[in-house]
């Protein structure tokens, strides 16, 4: 039977703690995870230069065989999704899907929060980029959306040093300088797909009274009940449970970090694009 799987795409290794939520929730299906490590951080790039990199990805796993593709990275969702699907979408052909990360975690969020006050934590291209506030105010008008770029987090985790001291105060000091600006904040959202590596950490620093919420459990929720809301192409997908790994930079590299991210072990493939 032929293969038709769901293609993920990330900057780099954070897209696997998205696709390790969409493994736990939809185990059956076929996927193709790309990390452009290469080429990221996207964080701090223009928004013509994300939407490039983006796009080649989108097209790599079109030709992977994919026919609906999760963009799993906040930076690329902010600065390239909606160009995508408006103006090259249509080049692929009509059952092709790309989804991003944004719109299915600004549905939920406003239903966690009981001071009606939230807080966005993201890559500076996130933030600047208005995305979640925007999309927030459709759906919940009344929110109060406080945001905090942390640019140096990404970086941290990459190079491994998010649990050495140095690392642990600065992120330390971005969550208290954060909170004590905006004080009635009661959920905090890890808006960038690195950051549930730090998730005991920041849950540790803010206490029990500040909800810290992962996109993972999010969007593959929100994907379960997507495609059983598009049931024709839900039965076009292929459900043999395999998982192909596709990096920009060294594979051996890949493989050695994604256990951080994904807690299994995997060979990945280079790809230059
Ligand atoms: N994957 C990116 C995001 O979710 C973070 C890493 C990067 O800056 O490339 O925003």
């Amino acid at each position: 039977m032929k293969k038709i799987p769901i293609g993920v795409f990330d900057s780099g290794y954070g897209g696997l703690t998205i696709l390790a939520e969409l493994l736990k929730k939809m185990p059956d299906y076929d996927y193709v995870y790309f990390g452009d490590n290469a080429r990221a951080p996207y964080g701090n790039r223009s928004f013509d230069v994300v939407y490039s990199y983006t796009l080649e990805a989108v097209d790599f796993l079109f030709k992977q065989g994919c026919e609906l593709i999760i963009i799993a990275c906040n930076t690329a969702s902010a600065k390239a999704l909606r160009t995508i699907q408006q103006t090259d979408l249509p080049r692929y052909g009509t059952n092709k899907r790309v989804l991003g990360v944004i719109r299915p975690c600004t549905e939920y969020i406003g239903q966690v929060t009981n001071s009606n006050s939230i807080g966005i934590l993201g890559t500076e291209g996130t933030v600047n980029s208005n995305s979640y506030p925007i999309e927030l105010k459709k759906f919940f008008p009344s929110l109060h959306v406080a945001q905090h770029a942390c640019p140096m987090w990404v970086p941290l985790i990459e190079n491994n040093m998010h649990n050495t001291e140095a690392g642990k105060l600065i992120i330390k000091s971005d969550i208290e300088g954060f909170l004590s600006e905006n004080p009635t904040i009661d959920a905090l959202v890890l808006a960038c797909t690195h950051y549930p590596v730090l998730l005991d950490y920041i849950k540790q620093l803010v206490g029990e009274t500040v909800q810290v919420v992962p996109q993972g459990e999010i969007v593959a929720d929100k994907l379960v009940d997507y495609l059983a809301r598009h049931e024709k192409l839900n039965a076009t997908l292929s459900k043999g449970g395999s998982v192909d790994y596709y990096t920009s930079e060294n594979s051996v590299f890949f493989d050695k970090a994604a256990a951080t991210f994904l807690h299994r072990k995997i060979q990945s493939q280079h790809i230059a694009l």
